[in-house]
């Protein structure tokens, strides 16, 4: 009985040793947590506003991107410096994240694939500053695997076409014909301003009376100007295209002062109403964020 005992042990001995071996090798792989397990997450960056209210622009986009990738993390930060620290002085301040801060915080929460979504307009230069931190991030020593950069809101042919129909959809029912429609934006002195006019470019061909303005590029407001008198524009709607309706929109377009496009339109002649909602509000635009998180993630599960 013993000997056979003995006789069996030694038959089994290697594999005992073996076993041993991948135990041994298992537990120590784990304690240095070499094989971290798969951790999604969307990070979505807007510039931020301070203006009370405006954020119903986020919370929307935040119900739709939830909606869409139901049990998949979210997390925000704000791009502008400025914003924090104006929301950090006040009362009862909400934090907010910087880009960076949001994504090491992601990474020592453990995730190791995220998309960061921009809620930009154009891929300017607030776009990518936001995407060169986020690739910084991919593939970092201890930290995540993979970080990738969706796509702002005009960024390919078709999203210009989507976008002008989406915009002219959203034109206020009580418009009537012979009057105009001026989409406000941004603008900016990076080449990729060039969006704006490309907009306007699919905008006319379902609108004629559809114009794209920019508050600091091109088209400007002089440029406006001009299309409505040749087109003898007696009155217009502004409705901004910005992600959110805060200090641009209240200031710069639907403002009272003397340079506003409120004021400029009155001393053309031409009475205007403003739309005081941003573009985030906007179900149907929201839609081509979430499309571009799509495409993102898809990107991310075939890097795997
Ligand atoms: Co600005």
């Amino acid at each position: 009985m013993r000997r056979l005992a003995d006789a069996t042990i030694k038959k089994l001995l290697p594999v005992l040793l073996l076993i041993g071996l991948l135990a041994g090798a298992g537990v120590a792989s784990a304690a240095h947590g070499d094989a971290k397990p798969e951790k999604k997450g969307i990070l979505l960056v807007a510039f931020g506003t301070s203006v009370a209210g405006a954020d119903v622009a986020y919370q929307n986009i935040e119900k739709k991107v939830k909606e869409a990738f139901p049990g998949v993390e979210l997390r925000w930060a704000y791009s502008s410096m400025i914003i924090r620290h104006k929301l950090a002085a006040e009362k009862n301040a909400e934090e907010h994240d910087s880009p960076a801060e949001a994504l090491a915080k992601m990474m020592d929460e453990g995730f190791t694939d995220v998309v960061v979504q921009p809620l930009q307009t154009i891929p300017g230069q607030e776009f990518n500053a936001t995407a060169e931190t986020a690739r910084a991030f991919s593939g970092m020593p201890k930290g995540m695997k993979r970080v990738v950069v969706g796509m702002p809101l005009l960024s390919t042919t078709s999203d210009l076409e989507r976008t002008a129909g989406v915009l002219t959809a959203m034109t206020p029912k009580e418009r009537a014909a012979g009057e105009a429609v001026i989409f406000v934006g941004h603008g900016t002195h990076h080449p990729a301003n060039v969006y704006y006019p490309g907009l306007q470019y699919y905008l006319q061909k379902k609108d004629k009376l559809a114009f794209v303005g920019t508050v600091e590029g091109s088209p400007t407001l002089k440029d406006v100007l001009a299309e409505l008198a040749q087109n003898k524009v007696k009155k217009a709607y502004l409705v901004p295209l910005l992600a959110v309706a805060g200090d641009h929109v209240h200031n710069d377009i639907a403002g009272d002062g003397p340079d506003s496009w409120k004021s400029s339109l009155t001393r053309a002649g031409i009475t205007s109403v403003s739309v005081l909602k941003g573009t985030g509000e906007s179900d149907a635009v929201v839609a081509i964020w979430v499309d571009h998180i799509k495409a993102a993630m898809e990107q991310l599960g075939a890097a795997q």
